[in-house]
């Protein structure tokens, strides 16, 4: 039977950062993941640092979650009525998050955010928004802004130039640009919404106390975007660890050990524009018991496991020994920023270079490198023999 090749070209692939373009060393397909290790086609066994590009937290097929999904599974996925899953779920987001008051779900961080930009603008009344770092698809509305993680365009082809106008791109810690727009438009501007640039995240605290006091200064909402950083960089993500709250955020990838659910919370004051009548936010797929029973038990897990500082310890062991091997090889790469999902700096070709090479050594990493709960000590230890040898390869 003739199968759709996964690529840009031929379709079959539904998310652009995925799509396979190191071949034939880099896996074509996985079919199959079991704690930090996933298997191609080919019968290929790989240690994987891409997580699903972060929401696998807890390992691939954790027993627990995958029990939690299987339970509910005999009782239904989707009905007609709210389930008590909707409740306990959100009750239990809100009590691991710092300055969650009340908590809602849909299915991707997308979505979410488009919600909360939504939400932002009715309890403003303004129409303006600035977006600082990746926001994944939905960054295309605004020119200049990141399309991609690593890319920015200035053409926002597909949005009607009068809504593309604003939207307000700012690069990480740009703060001059801010001061500028929020002298001209401030009383304009309903919401910043930042996604924090990886490698800065260790110092990045200032950066956060400077835009919660200019959202203050002009009556602006802050809104944070934690799709990568909430339950990976801490629980409560940048929120809990710069202590600055925000009004709004958006959850999502570390959440439901890769079941497919995105959460947007907040200030209870500024979600109860939705109570309004005039402002839905509404989809038939937010209460699916299974992503829900997933996002309990991972939740759960990530608190009782102490996963948090497990993501730290294994994440720095694997920085610290790729940094040395690096440095000690004669490398330009450098991994960058929180142990938890450094970032690869280097040139382009460099990267992909090594990236290519560390498939042929059965390593799957990706630009952002991702440690879930399942990597084990032995697992970095075996990682670190093997990239010694991917960077004596590369060197040579
Ligand atoms: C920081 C950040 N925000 C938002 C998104 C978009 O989330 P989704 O792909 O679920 O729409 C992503 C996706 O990679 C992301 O990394």
């Amino acid at each position: 039977m003739a199968r759709a090749r996964p690529g840009r070209d031929a379709g079959g692939v539904e998310h652009e950062l995925k799509a396979p373009t190191l071949l034939p060393e880099e896996p074509e397909v996985i079919v199959r993941g079991r704690g930090c290790r996933v298997w191609d086609d080919r019968g290929r066994e790989l240690i994987d640092y891409r997580c699903a590009l972060g929401p696998v937290t807890l390992g691939y097929a954790d027993p627990t979650v995958d029990a939690a999904i299987r339970t509910q599974l005999d009782d239904g996925i989707l009905f007609g009525h709210p389930h008590p899953l909707e409740t306990t779920t959100a009750e239990l987001f809100c009590a691991l998050v710092p300055g969650a008051e009340a908590a809602r779900f849909l299915k991707t961080g997308g979505e979410a955010l488009a919600a909360v930009i939504r939400i932002a603008r009715a309890h403003t009344g303004r129409d303006r928004v600035v977006q600082i770092g990746y926001n994944g698809w939905l960054n295309s509305l605004a020119a200049g802004a990141r399309v991609l993680p690593g890319a920015t365009s200035d053409a926002v082809p597909g949005v009607p130039a009068a809504l593309a106008a604003l939207h307000h791109a700012v690069d990480w810690e740009d703060r001059s640009a801010l001061d500028r727009l929020f002298l001209t438009r401030g009383s304009e501007i309903a919401v910043i919404l930042v996604a924090a640039d990886y490698p800065s995240i260790p110092e990045a605290a200032d950066f956060y106390r400077y835009l919660r006091d200019l959202a203050d200064r002009h009556g602006t909402l802050l809104a944070y975007d934690e799709m990568v950083t909430g339950f990976r960089v801490a629980i409560g993500g940048m929120a809990e660890a710069t202590g600055v709250l925000p009004d709004l955020a958006v959850f999502g990838k570390g959440i439901a050990n890769g079941m497919p659910l995105s959460v947007y919370s907040g200030r209870r004051e500024v979600l109860g524009v939705l109570d309004r009548g005039d402002v839905v936010v509404t989809s038939t797929y937010g209460g699916e018991t299974l992503s829900l029973a997933a996002a309990t038990a991972t939740m759960t897990a990530i608190r009782d496991r102490d996963v948090i500082a497990r993501l730290h310890t294994t994440g720095t062991r694997l920085q610290i020994g790729m940094n040395e091997l690096f440095a000690r090889g004669g490398s330009g790469l450098r991994l960058v920023g929180h142990p938890a999902c450094p970032q690869f700096v280097g040139s382009d070709a460099e990267i992909r270079t090594f990236l290519r090479a560390s498939f042929r050594q059965g390593l799957s990493f990706y630009r952002v490198v991702y440690v879930n709960a399942a990597h084990a000590a032995a697992d970095i230890d075996e990682t670190l023999r093997r990239v010694e040898r991917v960077v004596q390869e590369t060197a040579a």
